[in-house]
């Protein structure tokens, strides 16, 4: 079918005629049929240098051959068992191996189900009920994941604010919200409610803004203190930005990690992954025993293809040189970007880690946490995509940038080039 025709159905059938989050205005719609490495082809035919990785799974690029190898072989062998299967056994213990913080590890299918399951499990753990978040962090879209993640008019720290509407009232009187990169502020946030307060759950590299010492090694050290669980939301960092995620890139071990996005190579799957007295909660033999217990399951946990493609995924990331090159190609692109910004004479900060980067407009310094972002220019940062992908790259409006081990040096200097027009307009 035609494209005109397919977006037409998607008026007709799809609230906004999108699929979720990623919405665009109607003469940039379009319908992706098929990727390969970075680059992605719409139905009309037209190609783009893919910076969403499909939000972010695809840090290997698209239709990697390891991945879709190991996935045909799995789907010939069956596509889901609701039993113990051999690829979920091999890549938790690979998991295990890699993330520091790791003993033991329950699959979940979603990131949004792996954080409110971490969530869950630290309740349990402590017989207490309040969360800590900051403000600006994201973990998906469970009731508690949709407080106080992106306020566009933020209220007085620690009070949450709903982000959609449908929040009842009792999660929003669960959470307490604090300033990311202010340890003094939190530790003394966590030191006034230590008594009902269950985890504290932190995006090590929150968005694109990382994290400034001693920020995270005080939250270790406090909710240590207090038993509090905390917990590193590392659906985006988890083994992109190092093979050990946020946790080895800097230094500080959780209780818990919620992994989720590249671990999968792009198939539906994620984690908890952290330590045995704790994941020892989710042992459906815990029920009846007069001990904590948590239900952890579903239809497709652990779902064979996904872990097929993850362990695939894993095979190739644990290769050598692989943090090195996309740790260069995130600052070749990063440095691009500030020097056609500057080329151009638009005030522009160019945030992130390795292969997670985001174009801030704004002069405004620093840039620590989300109230320092909200003085950047919203709508340019909007206009900035949209213009990127008339222009053929692919990426969130608002200016997240993904990269994979699949870009060369050639697709960055392209779009840095392209980049340079789009910021001449925005003068
Ligand atoms: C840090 C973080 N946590 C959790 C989630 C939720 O993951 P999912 O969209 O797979 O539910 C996301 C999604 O973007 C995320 O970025």
């Amino acid at each position: 079918m035609n494209q005109p025709a397919l977006l037409d159905k998607a008026e007709r059938y799809f609230p906004g005629a999108c699929l979720g989050m990623m919405h665009l205005p109607i003469d940039l719609r379009m319908v992706m049929v098929r990727g390969t490495g970075s680059r992605i082809y719409d139905a009309a035919g037209k190609e783009y240098i893919d910076y969403m990785l499909g939000s972010g799974p695809l840090l290997l690029g698209h239709a990697r051959p390891e991945i879709v190898a190991a996935v045909q072989r799995q789907a010939a062998l069956g596509s889901t068992f609701f039993a113990l299967n051999e690829p979920a056994i091999l890549l938790a213990e690979k998991m295990v191996q890699a993330v520091p913080c790791g003993e033991a590890v329950r699959f979940q299918t979603t990131g949004s189900e792996a954080t409110f399951a971490a969530l869950r499990m630290a309740r349990a753990a402590t017989g207490r009920e309040k969360i800590l978040k900051f403000e600006g962090g994201w973990h998906g879209g469970h009731d508690i994941g949709q407080l106080s993640g992106a306020p566009a008019e933020p209220p007085p720290f620690p009070e949450a604010v709903p982000d959609c509407d449908g929040i009842p009232g009792s999660s929003r009187g669960d959470v307490l919200v604090a300033p990311f990169n202010d340890a003094a502020a939190t530790v003394k946030l966590i030191e006034q409610h230590h008594r009902e307060l269950a985890a504290v759950i932190v995006e090590p590299l929150q968005r694109a803004l990382t994290p400034e010492p001693p920020f995270l090694q005080e939250l270790r050290a406090v909710t240590q203190k207090h038993g509090v669980v905390l917990i590193f939301d590392e659906v985006v960092t988890g083994f992109r930005l190092a093979w050990g995620g946020a946790q080895e890139r800097y230094g500080v071990v959780p209780d818990l990690a919620c992994y989720g996005k590249a671990m999968a190579g792009g198939y539906p799957l994620s984690a908890v992954v952290g330590k045995q007295e704790l994941l020892r909660l989710a042992d459906p033999q815990q029920r009846g025993r007069n001990a904590p217990y948590i239900f952890m399951s579903g239809t497709l946990t652990a779902n064979p293809v996904a872990c097929a493609a993850g362990l695939a995924a894993l095979e190739v990331l644990g290769q050598p040189g692989v943090y090195d090159r996309l740790h260069a190609a995130g600052k070749r692109l990063a440095e691009g970007l500030r020097r056609v910004a500057a080329e151009a004479d638009v005030p522009v900060q160019v945030l992130g880690d390795g292969p997670v980067l985001q174009v801030c407009f704004t002069a405004h310094q620093p840039l620590r946490n989300h109230r320092d972002l909200l003085r950047a220019d919203k709508k340019k940062a909007t206009q900035f995509g949209y213009e990127l992908i008339r222009r053929g790259v692919y990426c969130t409006p608002g200016g997240k940038l993904y990269l994979s081990l699949a870009h060369s040096d050639a697709d960055i200097d392209e779009t840095v080039a392209l980049a340079g027009s789009v910021f001449r307009t925005l003068r």
